[in-house]
């Protein structure tokens, strides 16, 4: 009996503490409205984000993410469950209704976020983006904005996005959080874009108001979580000619973390107040998948794949990218001065995949060995070729020779004197002759399972300029 008294008062109290918190995020919610409006009145007025000026931090973090090459990229979401992808619930047409039971099934008796982590760690990646809530709305995270998350819907209840987060901490990796503006499951993501019509959603709603909870989501997600590397956006390309206000967003993000990067996914060019630009399964410059029309910018380039045809975990798709095509892949986006974040589609039950740990581990012995010919670098002084990339650090050229040309390679001249020319793998001299037209290499025979063979150019260093300019 005066359990049940105890527990009833704990509710109150909690229900108490649940209506001041929602006042106040209420409160918060419309000071921000408020400015929000300010910042998009018209007279003139320029926006934060339109007179972008990144900070310090940030163009320090932008260096970072540049010097950081490789990461890895994590879908994992109630629709894991289904085992077809996260597009399950439009691909299969499941109406919220239906959808919403999936929820109450998510019970990963295998998450691990330390094995997550420590996988990525030993493939060489740097830092790990995360699917915070995908197109489906659902929020990975403990959210106060809607009770359709992980910790409200679930029997597991726990916030999977914060243990994984505290791992990247303890561990030294850097969190990025994935974010999906567009939302089949919200009653206010009004008017429909291209998908969702099949949810059975209400005809109608509140844009603004959708607008406004994004950015409430947004906010929880840069201040309750600790350093976040950046967010990257997904889906504004459902409503592209929508009024998002990214402004306003753009410049909340710059002011909760002004290092945070902010990588649309919305395949045009660079806007102000982004920092970085992302290429969805092309390299920059190419366009074989169809969404890549917009030029290559003015910020940080990333590359993101998959391994084998997915991004959500999808049972049936065994069409993994072998180790040679990975190692290839990470290296030619190194070589166009792009980061690669690979993904990987986590099982429902918490477990990566057995394939991608087996790829995982492969990339791991590669940039075990060879990693400091990408890390730290920049594309090198010509440009990719067929038979492979240049890579560069200072006076140190990286020709990554990714397909066999033979015994000797012809390269373009690279604008200095080349001092001296070793094999990355044992420091062997490689001989060479420069003439008119540019460099010769004579190249040693390679070894089987030489996904990559690096040669190293050592150029003259650049002159040091005294003070009378001599
Ligand atoms: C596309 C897909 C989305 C995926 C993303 C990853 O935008 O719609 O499901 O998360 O690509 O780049």
């Amino acid at each position: 009996m005066s359990a049940n008294i105890q527990a009833m008062k704990q509710e109150t109290e909690r229900n108490k503490t649940f209506s001041i918190v929602f006042t106040m995020s209420a409160l918060f919610f419309l000071l921000l409205a408020v400015c929000g409006h300010a910042q998009n009145a018209p007279a003139g007025d320029i926006s934060p984000a339109q007179d972008y000026h990144p900070s310090d931090a940030n163009l320090e973090a932008r260096r970072w993410f540049q010097d950081a090459k490789f990461g890895m990229f994590i879908h994992w979401g109630i629709y894991s469950e289904l085992g077809d992808g996260e597009w399950v619930m439009e691909r299969h047409k499941i109406p919220v209704h239906d959808y919403e039971k999936v929820a109450r099934q998510f019970y990963p008796v295998r998450y691990d976020p330390k094995l997550w982590v420590a996988a990525a760690k030993a493939a060489g990646m740097k830092y790990i983006t995360v699917t915070t809530r995908h197109h489906d709305g659902f929020a990975m995270f403990q959210t106060r904005m809607s009770d359709w998350n992980v910790v409200d819907r679930t029997p597991y209840g726990k916030d999977v996005i914060r243990q994984l987060v505290d791992e990247c901490h303890k561990q030294g990796i850097k969190i990025f959080f994935y974010y999906s503006q567009l939302d089949w499951h919200h009653p206010d993501y009004y008017p429909l874009g291209r998908t969702g019509h099949t949810a059975g959603r209400p005809e109608g709603g509140n844009w603004d108001k959708y607008l406004n909870f994004m950015n409430g989501q947004l906010t929880e997600l840069l201040s309750n979580y600790g350093e976040v590397g950046g967010i990257w956006f997904d889906g504004m390309w459902d409503k592209p000619d929508a009024d998002w206000k990214l402004d306003n967003t753009y410049s909340l993000i710059h002011r909760l973390q002004p290092q945070a990067l902010i990588i649309p996914n919305h395949h045009q060019s660079p806007r102000p107040g982004e920092d970085a630009q992302t290429f969805e399964r092309d390299l920059p410059g190419q366009n074989s998948a169809g969404f890549n029309k917009a030029a290559p910018g003015n910020v940080p380039y990333e590359t993101c794949n998959t391994m084998n045809k997915s991004w959500g975990f999808n049972l049936m798709d065994d069409a993994y990218k072998s180790p040679r095509e990975l190692v290839h892949y990470l290296v030619s986006a190194a070589g166009r001065n792009a980061n690669l974040l690979l993904n990987v589609g986590p099982m429902p039950n918490g477990e990566l995949p057995p394939e991608a740990l087996d790829r995982l581990r492969d990339l791991g012995e590669w940039t075990s060995k060879y990693g400091d010919s990408i890390y730290g670098t920049r594309g090198g002084p010509a440009p990719p070729a067929s038979w492979g990339v240049m890579t560069q650090k200072g006076d140190d050229v990286y020709v990554h020779i990714l397909e066999d040309p033979g015994s000797s390679l012809s390269l373009p001249k690279l604008g200095k004197t080349v001092v001296s020319a070793t094999l990355f793998r044992d420091g062997g001299k490689v001989e060479f002759e420069e003439n008119d037209a540019g460099l010769s290499l004579k190249l040693p025979a390679r070894q089987p399972d030489e996904f990559d063979q690096v040669v190293v150019l050592k150029l003259a260093p650049s002159p040091v300029m005294t003070k009378n300019g001599t």
